[in-house]
């Protein structure tokens, strides 16, 4: 039996996976190496990282300097509690540096280990300040269809795709849904940013303006398809939860550090939320770190507070020293090597690439911001009907030709084709980049002919 055999023999007897079924686990892919955009299995075959692993690997693969800011910092202090009275260097250093790149009103950083643990935290941020505040009848949180939070139990019940819900109920009580800014499929009369907006809002009447505490929001949905919104979408949101005394929470953990093309996405449109929520990008995926990120408002909040009204929230790991020193190094060396900047100007260049598929029948919609982009299938281009099992004919494809996309399901209902998700590394290289289109049309033929 070779080495990789017995590896995946042990690994159906021991190891749960995310997502688990069997069937679809009978010929795992086993990533062995990483080398900027390039990813290389145990088999020796090469293939383009066309989702930067999770969505995470920023910097791309094989950087030494985070493994030597690592080393270094884990010789010197491994460890180090950061509860109240007690701190360490390096989560000092990289929150002030984080409120330094995110939106003027940014004032601290709590941090977390994960996305879905920064969404938990958030949503305790939120409702503690309503507290403290004196109103803590405001408590709910609406979220959007097609959303992803995260599966901890009340990121999952913010998540707005049933798929995630369905065997895991009941879900947190006081989570809401409202549609989503799909301009792809918006069949409201208003302008789709508008219109989606106003949903949001007819939401939190419904609720009651009194018991909601936020909304929360990622700034270009990822997992649920890579939907960007219409521009129009999220000053209106913003203005709609000022006056109704409700925070805006930004879900960035894909969004932010540089995905989209500026360091945090709301600023595209020139909106700041109350809190962020950040992971993945943060330590570009070499230790799991994340955080919510407190406007100067809700900060003052906790700063304010009376000794028995006091942020009990906290995680053995918040704040850990080597998790934020490689942070600290993977954010310098976005910011020296002008990734943000060139997300911006290679995600269009890979845009108006995906964009030439659009002649092919299966085509019903391409789009994107910055270095994230979707391309939507479709079983009819006229009615629009959902492509529904194609995705993963497409990827068994696209792998044969050397591109690790990732495919969110579709479903009928609510409609949504499956979608194929491309967000490479900020770094990956122009001609490595323009062989995504290429090999992607070439996988669409031989997926369905
Ligand atoms: C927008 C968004 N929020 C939250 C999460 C959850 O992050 P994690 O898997 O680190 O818990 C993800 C993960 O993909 C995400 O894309």
């Amino acid at each position: 039996m070779d080495g990789t055999t017995e590896l995946l023999e042990a690994d159906r007897r021991y190891l749960v996976h995310p997502l688990h079924h069997p069937d679809d686990h009978r010929q795992p892919l086993v990533v062995v190496e990483g080398k900027g955009a390039m990813l290389r299995d145990a088999d020796g075959r090469e293939y383009i990282d066309g989702l930067s692993g999770l969505w995470n690997v920023n910097i791309g693969h094989g950087r030494a300097e985070l493994a030597d800011a690592a080393g270094a910092q884990m010789r010197r202090l491994a460890f180090a509690s950061a509860y109240t009275g007690a701190t360490n260097e390096p989560a000092v250093r990289l929150a002030e540096k984080i409120v330094g790149l995110a939106y003027p009103s940014s004032a601290a950083v709590y941090f977390t280990t994960a996305g879905a643990e920064s969404n938990e935290s958030a949503f305790k941020f939120a409702r503690y300040y309503w507290k403290v505040k004196d109103q803590p009848q405001k408590t709910k949180i609406i979220s959007r269809i097609h959303a992803y939070h995260g599966v901890t139990m009340a990121a999952m019940s913010a998540t707005g795709m049933e798929s995630y819900r369905k065997m895991f109920g009941p879900l947190v009580p006081g989570f809401v849904q409202a549609p989503a800014p799909y301009a792809y499929r918006w069949s409201g009369d208003e302008e789709p940013g508008i219109g989606a907006a106003d949903a949001v809002e007819r939401a939190i009447l419904t609720e009651g303006p009194d018991t909601v505490a936020a909304v929360i929001a990622e700034p270009v949905m990822g997992a649920g398809g890579v939907i960007a919104p219409p521009a129009s979408y999220f000053p209106r949101l913003r203005e709609i939860c000022h006056r109704h005394d409700v925070l805006l929470i930004a879900d960035e953990v894909i969004t932010g550090f540089g995905r989209t093309g500026s360091w945090f996405a709301l600023g595209h449109w020139g909106v700041e939320p109350d809190l962020v929520s950040f992971a993945k990008g943060v330590t570009s995926g070499y230790l799991p770190l994340g955080g919510v990120i407190a406007s100067k408002q809700v900060h003052q909040a906790i700063e304010s507070a009376p000794a028995d009204r006091r942020f009990m929230h906290a995680a053995t790991y918040s704040g850990h020293p080597v998790c934020c020193a490689v942070g600290l190094r993977n954010v310098e060396i976005i910011e020296s090597e002008g990734l943000v900047e060139r997300a911006a100007v290679m995600g269009q260049r890979m845009l108006a690439g995906l964009d030439e598929l659009r002649d092919l029948p299966m085509v019903g919609d391409v789009r994107g911001l910055g270095m994230m982009c979707g391309v939507e299938l479709v079983a009819d281009r006229a009615t629009k009907a959902p492509a529904l099992g194609l995705g993963g004919r497409v990827l068994r494809e696209t792998l044969a030709r050397g591109l690790l996309p990732r495919i969110r399901p579709g479903s009928a209902d609510p409609p949504i084709g499956d979608t194929i998700c491309l967000a490479p590394p900020l770094m990956t290289p122009p001609d490595v980049l323009d062989r995504i289109p290429k090999i992607l049309r070439e996988a669409l033929v031989a997926a369905t002919s």
